[in-house]
């Protein structure tokens, strides 16, 4: 089974937002993640909140989710949308690159990159995305996580700034 162009009834597609009206729901997100996450240490069900509390506040967060550094590779984790591939190679894709150079890496249009190399396609309706390296509490990597949106252009600094914060205040501790 595969992820195919045709939207399952719970998945929208997305909506882009104003700086403005993105900020606004960043703040709103963050009071959510915050008040959630205040007393919790597990690891997995930060990801599975953070996974939730965005995807609700943010409408262009198709997929959203952590692929997990594991056994010199990312696997999937906790995430919400369309089936995501289960293994990412450290060499392959956008999610590869972010965790190879440990430095969040913003796509506008994911077609305009090789695909199966510097990009893979685990779901067609995907155009651009964002992904944020997630460091531990020794600032070493343990997951990227990667949101992306089915209309280009979604991600930009506003994003970068609201989710490394988000990522370092919750993972880094
Ligand atoms: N976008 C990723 C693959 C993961 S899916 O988008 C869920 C990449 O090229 O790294």
């Amino acid at each position: 089974m595969s992820a195919t162009q045709e939207m399952p009834y719970f998945i929208k597609p997305s909506k882009n937002l104003s700086a403005d009206e993105k900020r606004a729901a960043y703040e709103q997100a963050v009071l959510g993640i915050d008040a959630n996450l205040m007393e919790e240490s597990n690891i997995i069900l930060k990801m599975a909140t953070i996974n939730c509390i965005l995807k609700t506040y943010l409408p262009y967060f198709y997929w959203v989710g952590f692929y997990i550094v594991n056994d010199g590779k990312l696997s999937v984790g906790p995430y919400q949308g369309t089936l995501g591939c289960l293994h990412i190679d450290f060499s392959k894709g956008v999610c590869g690159r972010a965790a190879r150079e440990e430095k969040t890496q913003l796509v506008q249009d994911v077609h305009a990159l090789d695909q199966g190399t510097a990009h893979i396609a685990c779901d067609p309706n995907s155009q651009s995305e964002i992904v944020v390296p997630v460091f531990g509490k020794n600032k070493n990597l343990i997951a990227v996580f990667d949101v992306d949106s089915t209309i280009k252009n979604s991600f930009d600094e506003v994003d970068q700034d609201f989710l490394e914060a988000i990522l370092e205040k919750h993972f880094q501790v």
